[in-house]
């Protein structure tokens, strides 16, 4: 059988977490063991042609990771894709922003070979703890022909997410992981890649967005609309040199009067505004709670805020134009 080499980056997160107890699966630090150590239970289970090369990129909580981490993952991944030529790339990080990193990746990386995101709702003390199978399944999924040409992909509790759609919905349950109303990819079935769909939007050797060579990307801020608010969080973003805001609106995205005035400033300074919603499913129409065309404004569509933060992030490398704006939100 031919070797399949599989490049495994690690990052922290509790998928790398210890707690005290094995019984424990809510007081632990997380980032302790090694990309290797938390390889180790699953070794056995791998086919003997898969071979692992392993880079410990971090020991980091997701919490912590910023705009500069994601373009260091993009640039590890080019640099070993060049240097190493794996066959496909696992990630392991935190849970907690995992579906920024994975759609950032998903968006900026130019490859075709299969990208598994994965990470771990319980500690790898715990009695019952979800990582070893995640990174096996992780594992299995970028070492198969079928996940080639998918983009990012994100594996938890034996189901296969696209980068774009997966979002972590609970605070601590391992099925954490899900894509309110598009649905897994597909299941990894006993390591079988069983897949059901394909992703909807144009990412990896399709997307426009260029990550080689910058070392930061534009600074994008989510405001987050709520009975009562106020624009001091608007005016402090602007002031701190945002560059682009999301709106995480009420309902279908809509905008208060007094959000409207703050945003309508940031718009004559040449600061887009995304349309987004707080709700967590659902499209945010263009011109439908608010006149676009007129404000000047960009409609997420199904984004969550901190996903279209992500996309407006890169899009905002090559224009800051609403209407361009709009169409890389209506194709990515
Ligand atoms: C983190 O995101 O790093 C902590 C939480 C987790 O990994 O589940």
């Amino acid at each position: 059988m031919p070797k399949i080499k599989i490049a495994v980056l690690g990052t922290g997160g509790t998928i790398a977490g210890e707690a005290n107890s094995a019984a424990d699966v809510l007081n632990y630090q997380d980032s302790q063991l090694s990309a290797a150590d938390t390889l180790a239970p699953l070794r056995p289970y791998l086919p003997g042609n898969v071979e692992l090369l392993v880079v410990q990129i971090s020991q980091l909580g997701s919490e912590n990771f910023s705009t500069d981490t994601w373009l260091g993952l993009a640039d590890a991944i080019t640099r070993l894709e060049e240097t190493e030529a794996p066959d496909g790339f696992v990630l392991t990080q935190g849970t907690d922003t995992l579906e920024e990193t994975a759609y950032f990746l998903h968006l900026a990386i130019k490859t075709p070979k299969p990208v598994v995101v994965v990470g771990a709702m319980r500690p790898a003390t715990a009695l019952s703890a979800d990582g070893p199978l995640n990174l096996l399944r992780a594992v299995q999924l970028a070492a198969s022909p079928l996940a080639r040409g998918l983009g990012v992909m994100v594996v938890a509790n034996e189901r296969i997410f696209s980068a774009r759609e997966v979002t972590k919905s609970h605070t601590s349950s391992i099925d954490s992981f899900g894509s309110p109303e598009f649905g897994c990819v597909g299941y990894m079935q006993n390591g079988e890649v069983k897949l059901h769909r394909m992703p909807s939007r144009h990412h990896t050797m399709d997307s426009p967005f260029n990550v080689a060579g910058l070392h930061s990307l534009p600074k994008v801020d989510i405001v987050y609309a709520y009975a009562g608010a106020g624009c001091e969080s608007i005016r402090a973003f602007l002031s701190h040199g945002a560059r682009g805001l999301v709106h995480a609106g009420t309902g279908n995205g809509s905008i208060s009067s007094v959000h409207r005035a703050a945003y309508r400033e940031a718009i004559l300074r040449g600061v887009p505004v995304v349309r987004s919603s707080r709700t967590g499913s659902g499209l945010v129409s263009r011109n439908g709670a608010m006149n676009d065309d007129a404000f000047g404004s960009v409609g997420a569509d199904t984004l969550s805020p901190q996903k279209a933060r992500v996309l407006l992030c890169l899009a905002l490398t090559l224009t800051q134009d609403a209407v361009q704006l709009q169409c890389y939100f209506d194709n990515y």
